[in-house]
């Protein structure tokens, strides 16, 4: 968050919040977010793309609470299951602006979306097109969809979150000829109307090149359906992907930047194949909600270890750990740490910030060097938490899910409670 200060004490503060208050009245481990961050960052997309449509990414992070600050902020939303459309519907969000995802959604989940009508569902397979149009002629409505396209682009990030290569579950092929082909159906059927086509290369993404390259190849297969069907589609989405600043050498792409770039490749082809420029959209999550948050945790124990070569490492655990945050085990995922709750002049050592879990993965920060001095009681924080972490949550080894707290102008307001023991235990009726 910009909005992240210490006082001469050494205490962290957020939004004019204190968090060791937090902590007090909240408990640890909680996730922190500076909700005018939060606003800001998509307020920044909102202005940047201009005209366009963006569409907030729910799986990055969604409680009522962030549906309303992004379309209060003039977003849309895209959900991808029955349960993220739930809590947009919940908290008052337009139909018409949700974008319905999904590579396997549901009989019911397809019906819900077609009954409340939202904006648009976005298809990605051949069975889904036959599942859509049946539902819609059954409930007598048109839906209206986008047809998810894979741009054969090797999108430079983790494997597991790169989706525009022609080997994963993704989207239909251009190159194979799926894409035209699950167009030429949709429009065939008159159970629906075709906004356009949709594309996301991945998640986490630094160089803009890959989001031109594939804002190329949707562009010719957009011309191709214009000239060969008949049909120019009014819209197109460019997907999300944009990465965030983890660490200090991070150096993502304002969304200025960002917009630039896709408004010249789009209007130069358009111009090129004398067509008009779609209403376009994107669908930003983690460049939204990550950097707005910070993840508090208490230090409950340290130990030194010896490495090779006669160095030692400090590990420090904290009350929370891969329950909280998975993405450092399964991407391997860089974070960094601060002391939080009090200043220390002690000599910095190299540290690893791990978990409560049973097993030796359970790791939140690799490598940091912490105050040598940190100690039971101790807060840390670890920024760049509001995405992917509390929606990646677990309750792994029965380890209750972390609250969501925002703060704003000095004040602290619960919107994620934290789940207790007791909540699990009501899930087991055997
Ligand atoms: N649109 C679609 C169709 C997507 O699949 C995604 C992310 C987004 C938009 C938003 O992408 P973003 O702007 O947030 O990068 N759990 C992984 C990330 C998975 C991304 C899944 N799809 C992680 O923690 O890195």
């Amino acid at each position: 968050s910009q909005n992240v200060t210490k006082d001469d004490a050494g205490v962290l503060q957020v939004g004019g919040v204190r968090v060791d208050e937090v902590a007090a009245t909240y408990g640890t481990p909680t996730y922190v977010v500076d909700e005018s961050d939060l606003r800001a960052r998509a307020r920044a997309f909102a202005d940047a793309f201009d005209g366009w449509d963006v569409y907030y990414a729910g799986k990055a992070f969604l409680c009522t609470a962030v549906a309303r600050w992004v379309t209060e902020e003039g977003l849309k939303l895209d959900v991808c299951t029955g349960g993220e459309l739930a809590v947009a519907l919940r908290a008052g969000v337009d139909p018409a602006d949700i974008g319905l995802h999904g590579n396997n959604k549901s009989v019911p989940e397809i019906r819900q979306a077609l009954e409340v009508g939202v904006g648009k569902i976005i298809v990605d397979s051949f069975e889904e097109i036959d599942r859509i149009s049946a539902l819609a002629s059954e409930l007598g409505v048109t839906a209206r969809v986008m047809v998810r396209v894979t741009a054969g682009v090797e999108a430079h990030t983790h494997e597991y979150i790169a989706t525009a290569h022609e080997d994963q579950k993704f989207g239909l092929s251009i190159t194979e000829g799926d894409a035209f082909e699950a167009v030429r159906r949709v429009l065939a059927d008159p159970a629906f109307e075709l906004a356009g086509l949709h594309s996301h290369i991945g998640s986490q993404i630094f160089d803009t090149a890959g989001f031109e390259v594939a804002a190329h190849r949707v562009l010719a297969l957009h011309e191709r359906i214009a000239v060969e069907l008949g049909h120019v589609c009014p819209e197109m989405d460019l997907g999300g992907g944009y990465g965030m600043a983890y660490t200090t050498q991070d150096d993502p792409a304002t969304p200025a930047r960002l917009a630039e770039g896709l408004r010249t490749i789009v209007e130069r082809e358009c111009r090129a194949a004398g067509l008009a420029v779609p209403r376009l959209s994107i669908e930003p999550g983690r460049a939204i909600a990550g950097p707005s948050t910070f993840t508090l945790y208490e230090v409950g124990t340290t130990k030194e270890v010896a490495l090779d070569g006669g160095a030692t490492r400090r590990y420090v655990a904290v009350d929370g750990g891969m329950s909280d945050n998975i993405r450092t085990a399964l991407y391997d995922a860089d974070y960094s740490c601060t002391l939080a709750s009090r200043r220390s002049d002690a000599e910095p050592v190299l540290s690893r910030v791990v978990g409560k879990h049973c097993e030796a993965g359970d790791i939140v920060v690799k490598d940091e060097f912490l105050p040598g001095d940190v100690a039971p009681g101790d807060l840390l924080a670890v920024p760049g938490t509001g995405a992917y972490c509390r929606s990646l949550a677990s309750t792994y080894n029965h380890v209750p899910r972390a609250a969501v707290v925002a703060v704003r102008d000095g004040e602290a307001r619960l919107i994620v409670r934290r789940e207790t023991t007791d909540d699990l235990l009501r899930l087991d009726v055997g």
